[in-house]
């Protein structure tokens, strides 16, 4: 995977990506990661990379002839595609994860200020927005992309099974894990997980991520296709979370004549 980012802060990149596994993925050569100074590409004495806008307003606009330039130089050494972080662009889901993954090699331009210059858009693929809230800048998001994109680069996500299986890509989110110690805070580990029971354990993990999905994020369920034994497995999670409002109802209502 290649990774080129353009911005005025080049720091703030090293210092994020020297840690965990995309450094090592990084050290071992399976992510090409380079980070751009866009005031290396200004040509004037003072590395002037921003302006104030054409027609007024408050704020500064990035200048487009630092950006083009930097943009053209990376694409003159390989096919890249070249996204820009922005709150306007379509927003970041695990999906469009994995399509910026396909795409094997990245710039990824981070806006500060009030934007860039509209022309720069020509050199721009697409725009994407890590969500529907404004930030100071586009690094973090840009952050966020490399580090949700990189976990597909072979070797960086090392347990086999662990990207198949974890929320978003399929229909549900995770199911809760543990760890030791086995009792906590007065809670057990479910039995279920000690038992050895290998399908057991499997239909526990799948009952628990459609409870957790229903209770956390019911949203995601209306836009899912479940199979017969999903929708099954819902009804009971229904009638089971009804009954614990149900139960919790009466004690609440008990401690309340008991006071
Ligand atoms: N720059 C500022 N806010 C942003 C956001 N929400 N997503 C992407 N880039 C941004």
């Amino acid at each position: 995977m290649n990774i080129d980012v353009v911005t005025i802060f080049p720091e703030m990149f090293n210092c994020v990506f020297s840690y965990g596994v995309i450094s090592r993925a990084i050290k071992t050569g399976k992510i090409n990661f380079n980070v751009h100074n866009l005031r290396d590409y200004a040509y004037d004495k003072h590395k002037i990379v921003d302006d104030k806008p054409y027609g007024g307003g408050c704020g500064m606009v990035l200048k487009p002839e630092p950006i083009c330039r930097a943009i053209k130089k990376i694409k003159s050494k390989k096919k890249v595609y070249v996204v820009y972080m922005s709150p306007q662009g379509k927003i970041l889901t695990q999906s469009k994860v994995f399509e910026l993954y396909n795409k094997k090699s990245l710039i990824i331009l981070c806006g500060r200020y009030e934007g860039v210059d509209e022309r720069v858009m020509q050199y721009v693929d697409e725009e994407v927005s890590i969500g529907d809230y404004v930030l100071t800048g586009g690094e973090i998001p840009a952050m966020v992309l490399i580090d949700s994109v990189c976990r597909y680069v072979e070797g960086v996500v090392k347990e086999k099974g662990s990207l198949e299986k974890e929320s978003f890509l399929n229909k549900f989110l995770d199911y809760p894990q543990y760890t030791r110690p086995y009792k906590y805070l007065g809670k057990s580990v479910p039995k279920i997980l000690v038992s050895g029971n290998h399908k057991g354990i499997e239909l526990y993990r799948k009952k628990e991520s459609i409870r957790n999905t229903f209770k956390k994020r019911p949203d995601l369920l209306e836009k899912v296709c479940l199979t017969e034994e999903e929708s099954k497995i819902l009804s009971e999670i229904i009638m089971e979370e009804k009954n614990e409002f149900r139960s919790f109802n009466v004690r609440s209502k008990c401690n309340k004549k008991n006071k």
